[in-house]
């Protein structure tokens, strides 16, 4: 089973990429299931509902939110009629939506992805812990479903780290998120879980976490707010990791996705990819 999983998309820059190239990159790769988180995907803050139908009509099978995930406030309504849009699990009861989503792919296979927040240096939502591991045993992989993605969203390396350890071996992958800077120490953890600390962010990397630079340099500098954040609007680079899974929902295969902007273009070897997204 094949499993793209995308880093936030950030502004109308990290829309426009993903929309162009996921439709070929699904096509291409014969991939089971896409995965996007998109917390930052209205102007930089939270999710209108016409941009995740957007990016679901794509090739997103299920998106992903994080701290900014209400940042919009008309999320807090339409996130009730999409199941395909998630929260942080870990949200106290009563939070709309939902934090857990599962869907069978055309060839029958059940993917669950969940959605969830550290609390590290974060707003400290319930245990991120504690409730992946009441997930697992809801539903373990191959009795319960036959991929299981995790969205560990997350400041501080190592609270990520400790998390994909303490589920190694029972979820297929644990995309680390919120950071927007892409890590190079992807990896199958020894009982075969898929790890990688952070996928970088879907945006435009000449910029200060996908924001135009010249307000939060000014704001370290003098300490006090002169403008809005913006999204900054150069041509994005497609940040996220492709994921190969063996029969038992484990990962065989991991490897980087940077496709456009001004990073070091990378995809899986392993999926042969087509000229013209080559060339983008
Ligand atoms: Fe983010
Ligand atoms: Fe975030």
């Amino acid at each position: 089973m094949r499993l793209l999983f995308i880093g936030d998309i950030v502004g109308r820059a990290g829309r426009t990429i993903f929309l162009e190239l996921i439709p070929r990159l699904r096509a291409t790769w014969r991939l089971d299931c896409v995965v996007a988180n998109a917390e930052n995907a209205a102007r930089g803050f939270g999710i209108t509902e016409t941009i995740c139908a957007d990016l679901l009509a794509a090739g997103a099978d299920c998106v992903t939110l994080g701290n900014h995930g209400f940042d919009q406030r008309e999320a807090l309504v339409f996130i009730n009629r999409e199941p395909r849009l998630l929260r942080p699990h870990n949200y106290p009861s009563g939070a709309p939506g939902n934090g857990a989503h599962m869907f069978e792919t055309a060839s029958g296979a059940r993917i669950l992805i969940i959605n969830l927040l550290g609390r590290v240096f974060m707003e400290a939502l319930d245990d991120p812990f504690a409730t992946a591991a009441r997930e697992i045993s809801a539903c373990p992989l191959e009795t319960g479903c036959d991929a299981f993605i995790i969205d560990f969203h997350a400041e501080a390396s190592s609270e990520k780290q400790a998390f994909a350890h303490f589920v190694d071996g029972r979820v297929s992958l644990v995309a680390g998120t919120h950071t927007h800077v892409p890590t190079a120490d992807y990896q199958i953890l020894p009982h075969g879980t898929a790890y990688i600390t952070n996928v970088g962010m879907t945006g435009d990397y000449d910029s200060v976490i996908g924001m135009e630079k010249e307000e939060p340099v000014r704001r370290f500098l003098t300490k006090l707010p002169a403008a809005r954040f913006e999204p900054a609007a150069g041509a994005a680079t497609l940040c996220g990791v492709g994921v190969e899974l063996d029969p038992r929902g484990l990962a065989a295969k991991i490897a980087p996705v940077r496709i456009g902007g001004r990073l070091p273009q990378a995809s899986p070897e392993f999926w042969p990819i087509e000229q013209e997204a080559a060339a983008y």
